[in-house]
């Protein structure tokens, strides 16, 4: 193998350039040419390529969104769309390729394993929702986000002594909610994974009023409920009040904590390593304490499952 690509696909996530920076160098170190794709699988049919350097992802480490820019291709779920991605890595003759994203990027992957181009990926979405891996790049500092957004609302919560209520990111997941939720110390957490009772919420806030508590929070992922909606409800049904905060993309941007270019920096470097063993078609990911290579084909068929440890931790330690 001599010629290797990386780009970024999906929604960014913080840490994704510390994993750019990882297939970059470590591709240099082994004397490969490496180039970056822009704008992910759209780039790949608008022929959007430059040569990296080991300067081009200099001081990027720290900083979030990607360097390498970042799309959702309409034109790559097309036959034609992918042949001219294909042709085009051909043409280049780039033999292996790094796609830094979630489960739809890793779908796109696959198609271009399967057309005989080498390619790994790498789990970088913040919303964790990827089997084979414990922590995708990004997670980390989207929870620590979220959670510092729950400490500097608590201290005005408990200043008018209000509920408030924080819709979080998570179309299909409560991986954020749940987690960031724990952190913070949240009253209630409503997941899309599981049914949710809203009289059982508001008892729950009624009793913590009772014994004195001056405020309370509930998260909320966004694929499970507007936090608007569940805001109407409880002052409707409480007669008290209730102020909604969505934190929205804020979510998605920001300094990557130590953790997770610590995470993308040792992924990067094993998918470099996988499509220099000639390997292809698998995820690089951190799986029971260890870096693991899964196929993709294992990826997408097990879902993965919310912590209900930690769910029923979180209700027990907010009771
Ligand atoms: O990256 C995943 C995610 O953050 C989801 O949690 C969220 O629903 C979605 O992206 C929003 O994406 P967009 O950038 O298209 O608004």
């Amino acid at each position: 193998m001599k010629n290797i690509a990386v780009f970024t696909s999906g929604g960014d996530a913080p840490g994704m350039n510390a994993a750019v920076r990882a297939v970059v160098r470590k591709s240099i170190f082994h004397g490969l040419n490496v180039f970056g794709i822009k704008r992910g699988f759209q780039g790949l049919i608008n022929h959007e390529i430059m040569p990296m350097q080991l300067g081009s992802v200099a001081d990027t480490i720290h900083r979030g969104g990607t360097i390498l820019l970042t799309a959702r291709s309409p034109e790559f779920l097309t036959p034609e769309g992918q042949a001219k991605a294909i042709t085009f890595l051909q043409d280049q003759q780039i033999e292996g390729l790094v796609v830094i994203g979630g489960d739809g990027s890793f779908r796109g992957g696959r198609v271009l394993h399967e057309a005989g181009i080498k390619t790994v990926g790498v789990p970088g979405t913040i919303d964790n929702d990827i089997a084979f891996t414990d922590h995708c790049i990004g997670f980390d500092t989207a929870v620590n986000t979220v959670t510092d957004a729950i400490n500097k609302l608590r201290d005005t919560a408990t200043s008018h002594e209000r509920i408030y209520v924080i819709e979080v990111m998570g179309r299909d997941s409560g991986n954020i909610a749940l987690q960031a939720g724990l952190a913070g110390g949240a009253e209630s957490i409503i997941v899309p994974e599981a049914p949710f009772d809203l009289t059982e919420i508001c008892n729950r806030l009624q009793r913590g009023a009772q014994r004195g508590k001056l405020h309370s929070v509930i998260l909320v992922a966004e694929g499970a409920a507007s936090a608007t909606h569940i805001g109407d409800e409880i002052s409707r049904i409480l007669n008290l009040d209730v102020r909604v905060t969505i934190l929205g993309h804020l979510q998605r941007g920001g300094t990557p904590t130590a953790f997770d270019r610590i995470l993308a920096s040792r992924l990067g470097a094993k998918a470099v390593d996988l499509l220099m063993e000639g390997k292809s078609g698998l995820m690089a990911g951190f799986y029971k304490g260890e870096i693991k290579a899964t196929p993709f084909k294992e990826v997408f068929e097990n879902p993965k499952e919310l912590n209900w440890d930690d769910y029923k931790l979180a209700a027990i330690l907010a009771i």
